[in-house]
């Protein structure tokens, strides 16, 4: 997962963990604030019962210490005006007088009497059923027990308030989720961009594109982008330096090795009858030309790094340039006893620089030769296929390890398989670049025969 999303995603968690807490806080209390206001209420409630009912049975009842059942039936007529739903009981539990109402079926008679019973003891119980709480005290005249009142008190206006409460917080959670959100997003792209943006620049340093970094704030950040850009110029010079010296080595080493290959060419005419001599000096002119072909495809790299490495595009007869240069291997292969077979359709033109694609299939050729077994074939092939002109070279040579067949285009990059033939590993990294240079496309693969086969692509015109 990108960072980005991950900062918003951990943003989004928090505000809806933040939410939920509060919620549940806040949602807590006020459950516990209406269970002590109802309580306070139906005690003052009880109270008030209390002393009118033993007011009425001061005035009224002759016998004593009994609450009789007109009397209860009287206060209640009073009392249920004040406070709703009231029932009466004497001290042996029986029901003395009750306003008419359903709510008393709200519990069981045996929750009732377990209620009751707990307040004949002296003091008030309740219970809480279905949003409707039921509370028994005692009617205490001069310490002793006269009745005991029940009240019946719906509550469902604490549970609508809860209710409330919670819808509240859950359209505020909603919305606190979507601003969240939104910040988050602006946010985590604001700390995000310039990490990115060094992501970016270190991948582009890695292709040795080395365009500075610009990260604007004050911040670690800034810093870094700064020490990253200073790392890239640095690196640049260094690459730059290195370049340059290759370069002007290369350049210094061609004049005195086109001098060496001059004199040992003339010693080898001159030493006609000292054959032991000729041996040594064609060795020689040998190791020279070869130490030449190297400074020649080093300095072809020099010049094409510093873009001065110009091609000279015309109309090129491709068929007959892959045929001729084909022929004028033929010599090459023999001597390394290979056969090469050609099958080269016609008519095939291209537009590219003519003396650059003699030098690839040179190169390829050659290739070829040297990673394969005396007595077996090399093919050169050239077919048109979907507007392009496709040229095939294929041996039954070693083959290149499969792990192998990207790195070879790099600059001396040599396979293991290939240490005990010579070679500087410059040669197909030269052809990829012409390839380039051509809009063309070149890969390698195992061939039919086992060895390699190189494809390349070019555009027909
Ligand atoms: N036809 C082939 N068969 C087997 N391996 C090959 C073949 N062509 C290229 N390779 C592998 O690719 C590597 C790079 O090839 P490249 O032509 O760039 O360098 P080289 O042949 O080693 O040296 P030079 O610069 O002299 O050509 C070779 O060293 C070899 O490991
Ligand atoms: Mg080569």
């Amino acid at each position: 997962m990108k960072l980005k999303n991950k900062l918003i995603l951990l943003y989004a968690v928090a505000a809806l963990a933040a939410v939920l807490c509060v919620g549940a806080a806040v949602l807590a209390g006020i459950e516990r604030l209406s269970i002590r206001a109802i309580e306070r209420q139906l005690l003052d409630q009880s109270s008030l019962a209390e002393i009118y009912i033993v007011q009425m049975h001061l005035l009224r009842d002759d016998r004593e210490g009994l609450l009789s059942a007109e009397t209860a039936r009287d206060a209640i007529g009073k009392l249920s005006l004040v406070l709703g739903h009231v029932r009466l009981y004497d001290t042996r539990l029986e029901l003395l007088a009750a306003a008419s109402t359903d709510l008393a079926k709200n519990i069981t008679e045996d929750e009732r009497l377990r209620l009751l019973s707990a307040a004949q003891k002296g003091d008030y119980a309740y219970l809480a059923r279905n949003n409707i709480v039921h509370f028994a005290s005692p009617v205490m005249q001069d310490d002793r027990i006269l009745c005991i009142v029940e009240i019946i008190y719906p509550a469902s206006f604490f549970r609508s308030l809860i209710s409330d409460v919670v819808m509240v917080f859950a359209i505020g959670a909603v919305l606190l989720i979507v601003i969240m959100t939104g910040l988050s997003i602006v946010i985590a792209g604001k700390v995000t961009r310039p990490i990115r943006d060094l992501a970016e620049a270190a991948e582009r340093y890695a292709n040795r594109e080395f365009r500075p970094v610009v990260i604007k704030g004050s911040d670690e950040l800034v810093r870094l982008g700064e020490s990253f850009n200073a790392m890239g110029a640095q690196l640049q010079e260094y690459i730059q330096r290195q370049k340059q010296f290759v370069s002007n080595v290369s350049h210094e080493l061609r004049t005195p090795l086109t001098a060496i290959i001059g004199y040992s060419e003339i010693l080898w005419d001159e030493m006609k009858e000292r054959s032991d001599l000729r041996k040594a000096i064609s060795h020689l002119n040998c190791e020279a030309k070869r130490l030449a072909g190297l400074v020649d495809e080093v300095l072809t790299l020099s010049r094409m790094d510093s873009g001065k490495e110009t091609l000279a595009f015309s109309r090129v007869d491709l068929s007959g340039l892959v045929a001729e240069t084909a022929e004028s291997m033929r010599l090459r292969a023999e001597k390394y006893g290979i056969v090469l077979k050609t099958f080269i359709e016609t008519g095939l033109t291209i537009w590219g620089d003519r003396e650059k694609l003699i030098q690839v299939m040179v190169n390829l050729l050659d290739n070829a030769f040297k990673y394969s077994p005396a007595h077996s074939s090399v093919s050169v092939r050239l077919e048109r296929e979907d507007g392009h002109a496709r040229i095939t070279v294929a041996d039954e040579g070693i083959g290149i390890p499969e792990a192998d067949r990207e790195k070879v285009f790099e600059r001396f990059y040599r396979a293991d398989n290939v240490r005990h033939v010579p070679g500087t590993g410059l040669g197909l990294s030269i052809v990829k670049y012409i390839i380039d240079a051509h809009q063309g496309t070149i890969r390698l693969d195992r061939s039919s025969g086992g060895g390699t086969a190189v494809e390349i692509k070019l555009p027909l015109i």
